[in-house]
């Protein structure tokens, strides 16, 4: 029988295959490959690109958000086993930066490629980059405390 924790679970982590994948594609796949474009073709096609990616994104926190406070009360709220309690910490803190990236960074890359302002896109998209980094490490931090918190 299936219960209503599975379906959180499975949602939780479609989501999260969702929004790591994707930083694992947009890192070691997309980047790579339009690197030799000239600023003029790379910058407008990763505004396009991130932009799609960030809307995605931005479905996967609000599913991993009411899942993960689901099962939360399932198991236990604060009395969670600490690994649980440590994905809750380092999940609250990649939605806090990916919404600096989403509402205060890629604003700025939006806003170089309208005016053609391709040395500023670059520099935009550079700390984008950074902080994709910083999360992805973090999301793979999530996940191997996901994976310890099981009870
Ligand atoms: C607000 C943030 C989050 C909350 C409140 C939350 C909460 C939970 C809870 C309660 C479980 C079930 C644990 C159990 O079965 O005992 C779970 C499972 C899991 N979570 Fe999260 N989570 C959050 C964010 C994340 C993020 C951002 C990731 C990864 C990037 C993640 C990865 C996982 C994984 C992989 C599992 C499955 C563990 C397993 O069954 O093996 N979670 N989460």
């Amino acid at each position: 029988m299936i219960h209503a924790f599975d379906v959180a679970l499975f949602l939780h982590i479609l989501s999260v295959a969702v929004w790591v994948g994707g930083m694992v594609f947009a890192h070691f796949c997309l980047r790579p490959a339009v690197a030799e474009l000239t600023p003029q073709s790379r910058l407008p096609l990763m505004e396009s690109a991130l932009g799609k990616f960030f809307m995605w994104v931005s479905v996967a926190v609000i599913v991993i958000l009411l899942s993960g406070g689901f099962m939360m009360a399932k198991v236990g709220n604060m009395q969670a086993p600490w690994p649980v309690l440590a994905m809750a910490a380092t999940g609250i803190v990649m939605m806090m930066l990916f919404g600096h990236l989403r509402f205060a960074m890629f604003p700025r890359v939006q806003r170089a490629v309208q005016a053609q302002r391709w040395p500023d896109g670059a520099a935009a998209i550079a700390s984008i980059r950074r902080i994709v980094m910083i999360n992805l490490v973090l999301g793979i931090v999530t996940i191997a405390f996901g994976v310890l918190g099981r009870v």
